[in-house]
């Protein structure tokens, strides 16, 4: 018998949940538990690591998975290594849904950096008004430019007091877009974006605002992951899935 394993976290896990179901699909919803209310998933959903890739095997063959979806994050990539590792271990399937990075448009002003050390060093040492919109990991890397104002978006209230001398946090779930993000750079006179070169429409939305008001763009770019098969929309997963699991989609 088939049965699903959907590793999520994103936008594109939630549209292929609703596939699935919508499917009368055998699957199992995967969230790490970043986030104190995840969105509710219409497939019965487990919360939590499975601790590392001996526990993510154990997990696979413990559940009879047979098909693993990785639509984790792009930067979600100790997943997506525990995935490809764990995949092969216990002989199960493994697609990543992955949505295209993003590229540059006429009229932006972008540097490409490896990864949060690059986004440090490519800032001044001081003056500047920061939109860090890396989410809430890897923020205490910039007390290292204490010098800047910093604007960080975050999905839940910060338990901790922000681990940097000059910096605010509005909280707020995406999608955004231009309009709204356009507003809150100005209100908070930004003259810097950091952003994690995710991709997808509702997060792009600081990077056509930052163009719209001439403002650089510090953009980091995704790590490594091992090769492996990867699909970018949850249609064509569904189509893999019923081609290579005999779902009848
Ligand atoms: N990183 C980002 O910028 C970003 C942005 C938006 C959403 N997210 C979402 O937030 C979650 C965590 O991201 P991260 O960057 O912390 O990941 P990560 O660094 O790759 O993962 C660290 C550990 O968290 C657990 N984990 C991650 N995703 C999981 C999932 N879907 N189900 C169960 N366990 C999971 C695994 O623990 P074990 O080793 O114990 O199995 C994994 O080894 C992901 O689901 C991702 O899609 C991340």
């Amino acid at each position: 018998m088939t049965r699903i394993l959907l590793l999520g976290g994103t936008t594109e896990a939630s549209t292929l949940a609703r596939l699935l179901a919508g499917a009368g699909a055998e699957a199992v919803f995967s969230y790490a538990g970043r986030t104190e209310r995840p969105a509710p998933q219409p497939l019965p959903t487990r919360v939590g690591g499975f601790g590392g890739v001996p526990g993510l095997a154990d997990y696979l063959r413990d559940e009879g998975i047979t098909h693993v979806v990785d639509a984790t994050h792009p930067f979600a990539a100790g997943m997506s290594r525990n995935a490809v590792a764990a995949c092969a271990e216990a002989g199960v399937a493994l697609v990543a849904l992955e949505r295209p990075g993003w590229t540059e448009a006429g009229g932006a002003c972008w540097t490409r950096v490896d990864d949060i050390a690059g986004a440090v060093s490519a800032l001044p040492e001081r003056g500047a008004r920061v939109f860090l919109a890396i989410g809430k990991q890897n923020v205490a890397d910039f007390a290292a430019k204490a010098g800047n104002f910093y604007l960080l978006r975050l999905v839940d209230p910060p338990k901790d007091p922000l681990p940097l001398p000059d910096a605010e946090a509005v909280i707020a779930r995406g999608p955004f877009d231009v309009a709204g993000d356009r507003a809150l750079m100005q209100h908070h006179r930004i003259t810097h974006v950091v952003a994690k070169n995710g991709g997808g429409a509702g997060a792009r939305a600081k990077l056509d605002a930052a163009r719209a008001l001439g403002l650089p763009v510090i953009l980091i770019d995704r790590p490594a992951v091992p090769p492996r098969k990867v699909l970018h929309s949850a249609e064509a997963v569904m189509a893999w899935l019923g081609h290579e699991a005999d779902l009848g989609v």
